[in-house]
């Protein structure tokens, strides 16, 4: 009896001793480990669907058709070619101001990220009836709407299915039964360059409905300001006239070349790493995508939890060697090229003192965002110099 109280005493103890010395710690660890994957600290863990949204967000003449076309041609994905157009044109000649046209683009893209496609009607003139339209724009540009159950003439095998050849054989789209195409898949993707800066999507990003990642695609800035003047000479006036007289106009000022400005007030939000970003926003350079088509592609998939598929790599196949395969209807809009040299030619298109004046405007921007800036115009038209900085990080 004497001894069986020791016992007790000492179990008690010895129970004591490994619930502090050992347990405790274990406990902790454990406590951090599941807190930091609690699904109640992230409030975007509560999404219905089990879709994944991405949104493409570019600024205008950056590259993002091309990007666009690297998830179009994933069978498991709904892919979407700039619907925010219909809004513009729609609201184009009411006096809507910049805070409207948003809020409505956020109201169209949270309807077709869940794969709501009749939300468009409200946009499309002339409003279609039965959900039958033929003014959806660039219906071509997306797989998913050229092939079943959407459209029955082609195959979703087909690597190759031009603009044209989709309008032209599939006839008028059922939105209905795009909405339905939607749904069958996992992924909704929607390319646009008419949201100005990530920060206009901050509502979506913490939609706990939604599942959005975006991805922000850049250029340097002396490519797509040379991209622009090639395809809107009409806002490029004055640049042109320089190049045409190889002088500087006068009255040319920062208005008629903003494309420094626009770019790092849409990326600064993101280098500041905000909270509502964490996890859910990539940035990539046009320039490495270019280059690197297949690996740029395969890291952004792999970010993204998307399986690198065969009919992504045939198309990077058929499309990165200047091989321009049967992609033959975008030529103002531009996918059918040499992507390999692509984003390098407007270094061939700008005389070096435009260049230099630019660089001036954007040595911030450009130094953000990578990209060296050229001391002559031997540098300038020598392309074998990569005007790239192959270690760039983002985040630092
Ligand atoms: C559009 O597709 C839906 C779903 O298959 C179908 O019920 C509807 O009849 C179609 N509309 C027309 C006008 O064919
Ligand atoms: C720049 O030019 C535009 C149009 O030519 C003019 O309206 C604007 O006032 C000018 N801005 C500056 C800062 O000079
Ligand atoms: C131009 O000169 C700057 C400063 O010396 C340098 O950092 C940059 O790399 C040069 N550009 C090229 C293309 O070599
Ligand atoms: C072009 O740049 C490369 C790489 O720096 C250099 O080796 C080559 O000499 C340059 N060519 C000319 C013509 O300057």
């Amino acid at each position: 009896m004497q001894c069986s109280w020791k016992v007790v005493i000492l179990l008690a103890l010895v129970a004591i001793v490994i619930q502090y010395a050992v347990l405790r710690p274990f406990r902790t660890m454990a406590h951090n480990i599941l807190n930091r994957h609690r699904p109640e600290e992230h409030p975007h863990s509560f999404h219905v669907s089990g879709k994944t949204h991405i949104l493409i967000l570019a600024a205008s003449r950056s590259g993002s058709s091309f990007l666009g076309q690297l998830f179009n041609h994933h069978p498991d994905v709904f892919y979407l070619y700039e619907p925010l157009n219909h809004i513009q044109t729609a609201l184009k000649s009411t006096p809507a101001n910049r805070r409207m046209i948003l809020g409505a683009s956020r109201d169209l893209l949270r309807g077709l990220f869940n794969c709501d496609l009749h939300l468009l009607e409200d946009y499309i003139t002339p409003r279609p009836e039965n959900h039958i339209t033929n003014q959806l724009w660039r219906r071509g540009a997306s797989k998913a709407l050229c092939t079943p159950p959407v459209c029955d003439s082609f195959s979703p095998h087909r690597g190759y299915i031009t603009e044209r050849n989709c309008i032209e054989t599939c006839g008028s789209l059922n939105l209905t039964l795009a909405s339905q195409s939607c749904q069958q898949r996992g992924n909704v993707v929607i390319k646009t360059v008419r949201v100005p800066e990530v920060s206009d999507v901050r509502d979506l990003l913490e939609d706990p409905r939604l599942n959005l990642k975006v991805i922000q695609l850049v250029r340097d800035p002396r490519g797509v300001l040379a991209s622009r003047m090639m395809s809107f000479p009409d806002n490029y006036l004055l640049m042109r006239l320089w190049k045409m007289k190889h002088q500087k106009p006068e009255g040319l000022n920062l208005t008629h070349v903003s494309v420094c400005e626009d770019f790092l007030s849409s990326v600064s939000t993101a280098l500041r790493q905000p909270d509502w970003l964490r996890g859910r926003y990539m940035l990539v350079r046009y320039e490495d995508l270019s280059s690197h088509t297949l690996q740029k592609t395969q890291e952004i998939f792999k970010t993204l939890r998307l399986s690198f598929d065969e009919n992504v790599m045939d198309w990077i196949d058929k499309n990165t060697e200047g091989n321009m395969g049967r992609w033959s209807y975008m030529d103002v809009y531009g996918t059918k090229r040499d992507s390999a040299t692509n984003s390098e030619r407007w270094r061939l298109r700008l005389s070096f003192d435009m260049v230099e004046y630019l660089q001036t405007l954007c040595k911030t921007t450009l130094h953000q965002l990578g990209y060296k800036i050229v001391n002559s115009s031997e540098e300038l038209e020598n392309v074998s110099l990569s005007l790239v900085e192959e270690h760039w990080r983002p985040f630092q």
